[in-house]
């Protein structure tokens, strides 16, 4: 029998690049030009013809301990020679275990149960049915309303579009959930503009909670949940009291308060948890991404005792409390990264990297590129920034696009949500780094700022995703 090597794509008259559908991407454009990732090291990114690129968003705020992190790497290949995979339901293995403790340790105030998943959307859908069982066990089934927030973004699945607040990710799909409201975003005061950190103005925003109780009920919501900061949109930072007026206002109504921590959470803006720096606690907390610094696919939901207790209760005994669960949920591989990756924040102390004087060698950096013309607004905290550039008046989106595209050409990875630059790197990165990246991205800035002379009219700021 003759073994012949399979046609390669040319000779099959085939794209090496079109079986793939990539997620978000503009497919046609992208496999006309295929800008390809070949391999990465500390804070930055090797692309296929050679070149070297500082990773500015750190993998979409992934990779906060740097790529390919030798102690993960070793962690992972001992795991996987002892202990492949070992089925979830009613099988447990010793890692998933010593990670839930492991988080439990480092949640705030009684967040100390645990539930695997494999992404953030899917730590979003647990988080809306541990909500909407919670309410059900403590006899409170009516409870069944769920509060969101516009231009929140929590991910992809049909409970995290449903309680998120983007329309583009929403129009192509006819199903959501019922029973969801949202709340007005906080974005866009004229009093916040050029804000460090938190902005000074909006805890007001919150009380549109009170207009949604006062038209459905407080007794018909289950939750609430909010990202302590929106990233994927734009950076849009939680002003000063209005997580404490959202938490004030849900205590009063018996309403549980969801944190979205996907990005925010392992010392992004540098702190464990957004909710320890901004000092409130919710209910249950979601986090993914850097959880095990991406290096596997993983995300959890972390709960209260108490709501963790009180479903369990509700259940006969030796009946199974929550009907819910991956397949790959606490997968021994992606616990044992995990772990590896909490080591290495408490080694390098990365939990607090992006705070004190990193972060205010971050934001000087930041603010310094105030007097570009085009920069209509700038915004920080811990390592998150926002550049908000006026933008084209015939073409939303081309200056966020010309900058991704120029910092590429010019060894700088960053994102663009419609013409807002978003930059979020690794959390190992140095002082040094911090000025190459700053580098770049100004002479791209100026470079734009020149090719559109004359001046720019003066637009009203607003949200442009
Ligand atoms: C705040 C937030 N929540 C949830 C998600 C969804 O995570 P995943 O893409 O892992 O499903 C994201 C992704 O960017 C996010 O930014």
């Amino acid at each position: 029998m003759s073994h012949q090597s399979p046609p390669s794509y040319e000779q099959a008259g085939k794209n090496q690049h079109d079986a793939y559908w990539m997620p978000f991407t503009p497919n046609r454009a992208f496999k006309a030009d295929p800008r390809m990732l070949v391999s990465a090291k500390g804070i930055y990114y090797t692309t296929s013809d050679g070149r070297k690129l500082i990773d500015g968003t750190a993998g979409h705020a992934s990779v906060n301990a740097g790529h390919c992190r030798p102690e993960i790497i070793t962690a992972i290949h001992e795991q996987v020679k002892t202990l492949d995979y070992a089925p979830a339901f009613r099988w447990g293995h010793p890692r998933a275990f010593e990670f839930a403790n492991r988080l439990a340790d480092i949640a705030p105030d009684n967040l100390n149960r645990v539930f695997f998943t494999n992404s953030g959307s899917e730590a979003i859908d647990t988080a809306l049915k541990v909500a909407l069982a919670y309410q059900q066990a403590r006899g409170q089934a009516q409870r069944n309303r769920l509060v969101g927030r516009a231009l929140a973004y929590h991910g992809v699945s049909f409970g995290a579009i449903s309680v998120s607040g983007l329309g583009d990710n929403r129009k192509q799909f006819s199903a959501l959930l019922p029973h969801v409201d949202h709340l007005p975003h906080t974005h866009g005061l004229a009093e916040n503009l050029f804000s460090h950190g938190q902005p000074q103005h909006g805890s007001h925003f919150a009380d549109a909670l009170e207009d949604i109780i006062h038209i459905h009920g407080a007794e018909t919501i289950a939750a609430v949940i909010v990202e302590p900061v929106t990233v994927a949109t734009g950076i849009f930072i939680a002003p000063e009291g209005y997580l404490q007026r959202l938490r004030e206002i849900c205590n009063r109504h018996d309403i549980l308060l969801i944190f979205d921590e996907v990005i925010t959470g392992f010392g992004r803006i540098g702190a464990r948890w957004a909710c320890e720096r901004f000092n409130v606690i919710p209910d249950i907390i979601t986090s993914a991404k850097a959880l095990t610094n991406s290096t596997l696919p993983m995300g959890a939901t972390i709960v209260r005792e108490e709501i963790y207790e009180t479903i369990n209760n509700s259940a006969q005994q030796h009946a199974i409390e929550f009907f819910h669960g991956y397949t790959t949920s606490g997968h021994p591989l992606a616990c044992a990264a995990g772990i590896a990756n909490l080591d290495i924040f408490a080694q390098e102390k990365l939990f607090t990297r992006a705070s004190g004087e990193m972060e205010k060698y971050f934001e000087d950096k930041v603010h310094g590129l105030r007097d570009i013309e085009l920069i209509r607004d700038l915004r920080n905290i811990g390592f998150l920034a926002a550049f908000d550039l006026t933008p084209q008046p015939d073409q939303v989106g081309k200056h966020g696009q010309y900058v991704v595209a120029e910092c590429f050409k010019r060894g700088l990875l960053l994102r663009a949500a419609g013409d807002i630059a978003v930059l979020s790197p690794p959390l190992t990165i140095t002082k040094a780094q911090i000025d190459d990246m700053f580098a770049i991205l100004r002479e791209v800035l100026q470079t734009l700022q020149m090719s559109i002379q004359p001046t720019l009219p003066n637009q009203e700021v607003g949200c442009l995703v």
